[in-house]
């Protein structure tokens, strides 16, 4: 049994050892177990028959020698039985003799009868001198001179029993002497001889009795047996041939001789040899072998039919075992891979549904991360492609912008291109603020980030934010304590705020209740890792969550896309959500957004905590020069259209203006102009040099040089980005008011400029 589950381990993992035929290595491993078994069964069977015959072989030699030693035994009780029968017969007789005086025919008469019986059928009487008077029989007897031969060499070996054997008639004698008066020589009157003859009917009888054939030899002749006559030929041949021999065939029967010598010291003697057969034993062998096959057989069968249900309590979980790997090799991780029990197979089962449940995770990580990143590059084509339209509209706009402004100015309520004039105006805005969110969406706005409290920030947006909100809405405020401070444009913030909680009272036209909340938060990685791509770290968290009709999965997959809106045509741009993930992740922090159909929406933003202090906000307006100045300002603009614009502005604000196409015609002009500038107007992107660059290198010549930058966008460049955090920037498209007031702010030192707050909805 060891072999069979060696060679089944082997099979299972794979190691068939190369010397195994191919044949035999594809079988399946319970056909392998099968076969194992049958060869090992049937190999037992056979050893074991071997075992067994040739000990029934040695059992069955000892039980047939012993049967002829029992066979010799039978013979010599006979002789000694007929033996003693004879005696008393011979002594009757002798007495009878002697009572008629060992007269002859008297005795003859008188002898006539009592001497016959089945254990003697001869008589003979001899007188003193051996002479027979007297021989009858009722078998074959010797001629009356063989018998007086015979009675001489018996008297004068002094023998009372003898075996007479001549010419094939053979018997067993007993002598009796009878004297007339006491039993001495001189007083012998004859002798008795009484015998029983051995012929064919005798050996025969014997035969039966004895369960073996017979063979009466005198020297080498054979004067009597039980063989036919031809089996005596065969018999004869072979012991002559090898008179040692123990075993003879006789027609193909084998027998096992053994003799006995009936006259020891004569020569020649007779002798007796017993052919004991082999047939009954060996008939007993065969049935036997025929048993243990059949045993073997059955046993073959038996075990065999046991191993292929047994084989099947582990064929079965391993075959449930390769589909689920063939599952896997395939990619389906889904697959279950079920084990019972506790044995080594049920334990590499377990194993394997691990590594399932393991692959299955990586899978599903790997999706979720594909799936991000797909998102992630949607978004960042998305922006990019934004952004570019974005920046070609916003030179377009401030040209429209400006000129219908120009034209505005100087036109009267009556004028008939006055109404006209005012709609281009109204619908540049528009534009201008479509623009805009595209920019904010694109992470390419001008971004002027503070030190600021979240709380304070929404504490001051509460009283416009409660006049957006119908009444049928509950709208509450949950505001964190002691939050930190997050670093981040506070106009662009109460745009995020403002676009969430327009989005929120949209989500409840049946009223419901909407619940702006401030808390701070430690995200931990199992926390971040739910929730990607938030990153583990300390956050200002500003949440917006309400009662409404919340999302689908569908929908909450594209809300953050520009111009994705489930609002009616007109009724929603696209841009809130767009605009709220633009500025969220260009103030470097995250979204998460938590929906489901019928159950509300809620909105989390995660803003980096930041240690610094916050710093006081100016809200107030620059509005004292607004009408401008009378100093010097150089232009600095790529654009034609736009430059020539802002110095029509500045002129008609009374400003001295000087032009420049680029950076290195703005550094000839002021070369030659030395300090008379006062103020540098430089849009940010431009071919040659950047207005930045333009800025500090002009700066740095001329410190008390007054800088102010005009911008429509702000291109992946960190270092523009951190002058521009600090400086004063106008957005363009800008108007002729926010031009000269930012200008004038800028002559006033009045500080950094704050975009006015809008909502989506123009
Ligand atoms: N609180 C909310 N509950 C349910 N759906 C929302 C919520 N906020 C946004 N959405 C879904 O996201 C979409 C996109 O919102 P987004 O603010 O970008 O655009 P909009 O609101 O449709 O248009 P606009 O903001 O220009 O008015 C919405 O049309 C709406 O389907
Ligand atoms: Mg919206």
């Amino acid at each position: 049994m060891k072999l069979v589950s060696l060679w089944g381990i082997a099979a299972m993992g794979g190691l068939v050892s190369p010397s195994v035929p191919a044949s035999v290595a594809n079988l399946r491993l319970r056909t392998k177990l099968l076969l194992s078994f049958v060869l090992l069964s049937a190999g037992l069977t056979c050893a074991t028959l071997l075992v067994v015959r040739r000990s029934a072989q040695v059992q069955m030699q000892h039980q047939v020698e012993q049967e002829a030693r029992n066979a010799t035994l039978t013979f010599q009780v006979m002789e000694h039985q007929h033996q003693i029968a004879l005696s008393r017969k011979a002594d009757l007789l002798a007495s009878l003799a002697y009572m008629r005086n060992g007269d002859a025919t008297t005795i003859k008469d008188v002898s006539e009868d009592p001497w016959k019986s089945d254990d003697c059928n001869m008589f003979a009487l001899a007188d003193k001198k051996g002479k027979i008077i007297a021989l009858h029989s009722t078998a074959a007897v010797f001629p009356t001179a063989v018998t007086e031969e015979m009675l001489r060499r018996s008297l004068s070996q002094g023998n009372t029993s003898a075996w007479w054997i001549s010419n094939r008639i053979v018997y067993q004698v007993v002598l009796q002497r009878f004297y007339d008066g006491p039993p001495i020589k001189s007083n012998l009157q004859g002798v008795v001889v009484v015998g029983r003859s051995m012929d064919t009917r005798a050996a025969g009888e014997f035969s039966r009795i004895s369960s073996s054939q017979i063979i009466f030899r005198y020297g080498k002749d054979v004067v009597v047996s039980s063989l036919s006559a031809l089996q005596e030929q065969e018999a004869l041949g072979q012991i002559q041939d090898q008179p040692a021999q123990e075993q003879v065939y006789l027609g193909g029967e084998r027998f096992l001789t053994s003799s006995l010598d009936l006259t020891p010291g004569s020569d020649p003697g007779a002798n007796l040899i017993l052919l004991k057969s082999y047939r009954q034993a060996a008939a007993y062998l065969e049935r036997l072998n025929q048993l243990l096959l059949g045993l073997g057989l059955v046993a073959v069968l038996a075990g065999g039919t046991l191993v292929y249900l047994i084989s099947d309590t582990f064929t079965r979980p391993l075959a449930a075992l390769l589909e689920g790997v063939h599952a896997l090799e395939e990619g389906n991780f889904a697959y279950p891979i079920e084990a019972r029990g506790g044995d080594e197979l049920a334990q590499v089962t377990r194993a394997f549904d691990g590594m399932r449940g393991t692959l299955q995770r990586n899978e599903a990580e790997r999706e979720q991360l594909e799936g991000q990143l797909r998102q992630s590059q949607k978004m960042e084509a998305l922006g990019r492609l934004a952004g570019g339209v974005a920046h070609d509209f916003n030179n377009l706009l401030t040209v429209i912008k400006g000129h219908s402004e120009l034209l505005f100015d100087r036109m009267k309520p009556a004028d008939i291109f006055y109404g006209s004039t005012q709609q281009i105006m109204k619908t540049a805005d528009r534009a201008a603020s479509l623009t805009r969110q595209l920019l904010a969406f694109s992470r390419m706005q001008v971004l002027q980030p503070r030190i600021l409290d979240l709380n304070t920030l929404v504490a001051d947006m509460s009283k416009l934010l409660r006049r957006l909100v119908r009444e049928d809405i509950e709208f509450g405020f949950r505001l964190g304590d002691s939050l930190g401070r997050v670093k981040a444009d506070p106009g662009q913030i109460e745009q995020v705020l403002l676009n969430l909680t327009v989005n929120a009272s949209d989500a409840m036209p049946q009223g419901g209740k909407l619940t702006i909340e401030t808390k701070k938060l430690k995200v931990d990685a199992a926390y971040a890792h739910a929730r990607p791509p938030l990153r583990p770290g300390q956050y200002v968290q500003l949440v917006v969550t309400d009662t409404g009709h919340g999302m689908d999965a569908a929908t909450m997959s594209r809300i953050f896309e520009p111009f994705f809106t489930t609002k009616e045509s007109g009724k929603g741009t696209g841009l809130g959500l767009a605009t709220v993930y633009g500025v969220v992740r260009q103030s470097g922090g995250f979204i998460w957004v938590e929906s489901s159909l019928g159950n509300g929406a809620r909105f989390g933003i995660y803003l980096p905590r930041v240690s610094e202090k916050e710093e006081a906000i100016s809200y107030e307006r620059g509005s004292v020069r607004s009408k401008g100045g009378s100093e010097t300002v150089l232009v600095v603009e790529d654009e034609d259209e736009v430059r020539s614009l802002a110095s029509e502005f500045l002129r008609s604000a009374g400003y001295s203006v000087l032009t420049a196409k680029d950076g290195l015609e703005a550094l000839e002009i002021s070369e030659r102009l030395g300090d008379a500038i006062q103020l540098l107007l430089t849009d940010v992107v431009m071919p040659k040099m950047r207005g930045t660059e333009l800025a500090q290198e002009l700066k740095g010549r001329f410190p008390r040089l007054r800088v102010v930058y005009m911008s429509g966008y702000l291109e992946q460049d960190p270092c523009s980005g951190e002058i521009l955090e600090k400086a004063i920037v106008l957005q363009k498209p800008f108007s002729r008011d926010s031009l000269v007031r930012e200008i004038g702010d800028a002559f006033e030192d009045k500080g950094f400029s704050r975009p006015l707050l809008e909502t989506t909805r123009n």
